[in-house]
Parts: structure tokens; C-alpha cells; sequence
């Protein structure tokens, strides 16, 4: 309690009141530790009632004119609801497009919860420590982690969705396993939104090529196997 006090007035009266009944609904328990904070989101460390360790990601409700929401989305016009409304929207999509992608066999956080703008997800990590970014922690399998990662990429593609902003920031190094996190940016793969789709390809073969000692698949080759043609 006195904890999750410290940490209340970061939030606007009515996350707080969201997290209050996530909590009494048992999702949630104090908001113990920071582990990330950004300019659209927070994302805390926590347990559930039955003490399950938990990740709480929740959308900043005054942010920047909407500079992190994707235009794609179509939100930023939206007439109808106000500002809260939209905020919620987008992570009501997010959250979506988490599940999607863990159903497709992509390893993430297990999506657990959303209600309004939070989302209550596992905790990749162990005993309160959360595993570090890929950037930070570089201590994987090179070869590995490349075939796996593509293979994510084509597991969503072929569910119909772009992680949308992959990169070593995004993905978590959780002891030697590649966890993508952060769906924020993810979209529906289509014919106009596939440029997105090869943007994530590119920057995977980039980081990978710079980490160097193995084979990288041509970006048309990955594309070609989630069903485009490079047409
Ligand atoms: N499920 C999780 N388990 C452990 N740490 C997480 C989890 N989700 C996010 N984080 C941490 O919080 C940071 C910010 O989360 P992210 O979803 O990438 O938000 P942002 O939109 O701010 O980039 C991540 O880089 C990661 O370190
Ligand atoms: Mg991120």
C-alpha cells in the first residue's frame, strides 16, 4: 500500500482508479518497481494475488498530441470519444495484437489482463530481476536467435500481423531465449501496410549482419514465405 501511494500521483485520477480494481479484482498487487517509462507508457513491476509475478504497462493518458499513437490506426482524427477514449482504444489494440501473436507461437508475455489503458502481462524475468533488453545483454546464440527470430516474424505474418517495431530494444534476452515485447506500434499486415513488414525484416538483418558469423536471409526470401511476392 504505501508503496503503489508513492507511485499514485503519477497518475491521473482515473488510472488510479483503474488500478484499484485491478487490484481488488486480484490482477494486480502494489506497483512495486519501475521497469520502464517512456514518453506514452509506464510499464511496473508486480505480484497477483496469488503472487504470480506480473508486468503493468500502462498508457500515459496526457501524452504529446498523440505523437506515439500510429496514424494507421486512424485515431488521432477520431470525433467520437474523448482523449481518455482513444488512449484506451490503443491499448485495447495493443493488447489484441499481443495475444495475437503469442496464440501464433511467438514467445512473448503472456497477455493476462487489459482493462481501459492498462495491460497486466507475465513477467519475463525471475524473482522481481527482468530480463534484460537485447542490446544490453548480448549473451545469446547468434544463429540461434536469428532463425528464431525470423521465424517469429513469419508466424505473425502469416496470423496476419506486424510486430511493427522490432528492434534489440524490443526484445528481451530471457536466460539465452529471444522475447519480443512491446506491440505498441503492431499492425494488420496487408498489401499497403507491408513496407512496415520489411522495415522490421531490414532492421533484424542489420543488427544481425553487424553481430556477424552467420547466414542472413535475404529480406524478399522472409517476405516470399509469409506469402508476398515482392510485387
Ligand atoms: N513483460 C515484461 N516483463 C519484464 N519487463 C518488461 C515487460 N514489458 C516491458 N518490460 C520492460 O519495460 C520496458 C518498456 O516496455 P515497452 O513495452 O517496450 O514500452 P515502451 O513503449 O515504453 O517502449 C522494456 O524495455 C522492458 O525493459
Ligand atoms: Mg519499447
Amino acid at each position: 500500500m504505501p508503496k503503489s501511494k508513492t507511485l499514485s500521483h503519477v497518475f491521473d485520477a482515473d488510472t488510479s482508479r483503474s488500478i484499484l480494481k485491478l487490484r481488488s479484482d486480484g490482477y494486480i498487487g502494489e506497483l512495486s518497481g519501475v521497469l520502464g517509462s517512456g514518453k506514452e507508457s509506464y510499464v511496473f513491476y508486480s505480484q497477483d494475488s496469488h503472487n504470480r509475478e506480473v508486468a503493468v504497462k500502462v498508457h500515459r493518458h496526457y501524452i504529446n498530441a498523440f505523437k506515439g499513437i500510429p496514424s494507421y490506426l486512424g485515431l488521432r482524427g477520431s470525433k467520437t470519444g474523448g482523449f481518455f477514449k482513444r488512449i484506451d482504444e490503443w491499448t485495447r489494440y495493443e493488447f489484441s495484437l499481443l495475444r495475437k501473436a503469442n496464440e501464433a507461437g511467438v514467445n512473448t508475455p503472456e497477455p493476462i489482463r487489459n482493462y481501459k489503458n492498462i495491460m497486466v502481462m507475465s513477467f519475463i524475468g525471475k524473482d522481481g530481476v527482468p530480463a534484460m533488453m537485447a542490446y544490453k545483454d548480448t549473451d545469446f546464440d547468434t544463429g540461434y536467435w536469428y532463425d528464431k527470430i525470423t521465424d517469429f516474424i513469419i508466424k505473425m505474418g502469416k496470423v496476419g500481423m506486424i510486430h511493427g517495431d522490432l528492434s534489440p530494444y524490443n526484445i528481451l534476452n530471457n536466460e539465452g531465449e529471444p522475447y519480443l515485447i512491446d506491440f505498441s506500434q503492431s499492425l494488420k499486415l496487408a498489401s499497403l501496410t507491408k513496407d512496415y513488414l520489411l522495415r522490421d525484416i531490414k532492421n533484424i538483418n542489420q543488427w544481425f549482419q553487424k553481430l556477424g558469423k552467420i547466414e542472413i536471409m535475404p529480406e524478399e526470401k522472409i517476405m516470399e514465405m509469409i506469402g508476398f511476392d515482392g510485387g
